[in-house]
């Protein structure tokens, strides 16, 4: 597959992997993006997953011919993307590996050689020549590991980004880009916020025509937007106005005023998630309380804390630096309702987070002082 006349696509698509990362749902499968530059040296950007290295090297060929490449550049050493640097470096003996310090620590620490006599070590304005197009090299630390670099190709215009603006799903997954990306930005790398401001000031002063990340499609159209989305993102800045209503329920009782909100917030006009945090994919939920600006908690006490899913939904939040949102919280207890105030101090280390006056407690079932309540915090979080 051509990305440019140059630059080919070599990666492989992963439809087998139920959980990426050992954790995240990926129905759709995932790709592990490879991609050849062709000039009068070569350079392959990456290798793939353990499992697609015969793959791998398959397209090489393919695209290569009768050349073989001059070089490996490993951006990145998550094994998703490094765990065929060894493969690599037995079928092409002549070929240099080029990466950052820390990720020749790293190989030596995965594969225990660091490739000390073919290698060349690169950082932050490192350039690396071709023939008739150069590449300099732009460190990215905690994006989402610190050993990673990314890429740019000066001649193209082509931004080699790693993880950034990357996306959950093989390469022909049906699907728009922007949901399974940010399910992915904010399960990855939602913590490194910071780190991505600083590549994005960095990135935001290259002429870049095209982004090429290790998952997901190559992106030439519309690179605004992209761009947009991650400033959004790595600056904790709710994407659009909406609610995310996520809920737990043991016997239906809260989940009646999980909907009941929803149901109201929807006749007001607000665009509503509702969530049911012990069936859906937390990791969806967790997109969603970043996606929108204002979200409602609602849950149980349990063992004298708070109800197990809630407790990781919003663990989930504060490890990923939640902040600048909405709050709302409903609590259900049968004897001791304890629930609003362990989310409370749960939700703590969430900076300019700004809690609903209206807090509304169930005590066992909603009766129609619930529902007035409820109505009443409908409105509340749809006043201006
Ligand atoms: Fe796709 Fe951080 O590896």
């Amino acid at each position: 597959m051509k990305i440019t006349d140059s630059v080919l696509y070599v990666g492989v698509n992963d439809r087998e992997i139920d959980l990426f990362e050992g954790q995240y749902l990926v129905p759709k499968g995932m790709s592990y993006n490879s991609y050849a530059i062709i000039d009068e040296k070569i350079a392959i950007m990456d290798s793939v997953d353990a499992r697609f290295g015969e793959e791998w090297l398959s397209n090489i060929r393919l695209a290569l011919g009768d050349r073989a490449p001059d070089y490996l550049i490993v951006q990145h050493m998550e094994p998703d993307h490094s765990a065929n640097v060894t493969l690599f470096a037995q079928a092409y003996p002549d070929a240099l590996i080029v990466a950052s310090q820390k990720a020749f620590t790293m190989m030596k620490n995965f594969f225990g050689v660091d490739y000390a006599e073919r290698r060349i070590i690169v950082g932050e304005g490192s350039s690396l020549s071709l023939g008739r197009r150069n590449l300099t090299f732009l460190t990215a630390p905690m994006v989402h590991w610190p050993e990673v670099i990314m890429t740019f190709d000066e001649t193209e215009g082509l931004l080699f980004s790693a993880d950034a603006f990357g996306k959950f799903g093989a390469l022909d997954a049906d699907e728009p880009w922007l949901d399974e990306a940010r399910r992915y930005y904010i399960g990855i790398v939602g913590k490194y916020g910071a780190q991505v401001s600083a590549l994005l000031a960095k990135a935001g002063k290259l002429p870049i025509r095209g982004i090429c990340p290790l998952h997901g499609p190559a992106l030439f159209e519309d690179l605004p937007f992209y761009l947009s989305r991650y400033a959004a993102w790595a600056g904790y800045e709710p994407e659009e106005e909406g609610v995310l209503v996520a809920y737990t329920s043991i016997y239906g009782n809260t989940r009646r005023a999980a909907e009941a909100i929803a149901e109201a917030l929807l006749a007001r006009g607000v665009k509503v998630s509702l969530r049911d945090l012990a069936r859906c994919d937390m990791a969806a939920a967790v997109a969603d309380a970043f996606r929108f600006d204002r979200t409602v908690l609602a849950t149980t006490t349990y063992n004298n804390a708070l109800f197990p899913h809630m407790n990781e939904f919003i663990r989930h939040l504060t490890e990923r630096g939640f902040k600048r949102r909405r709050i709302a919280l409903i609590e259900n207890g049968s004897w001791a309702p304890a629930a609003a105030k362990l989310m409370r101090e749960a939700l703590m280390e969430c900076k300019e987070l700004d809690f609903a006056e209206t807090q509304i407690r169930i005590l066992s079932a909603p009766t129609a002082e619930t529902f007035l309540a409820i109505s009443a915090l409908a409105d509340e979080l749809t006043e201006r």
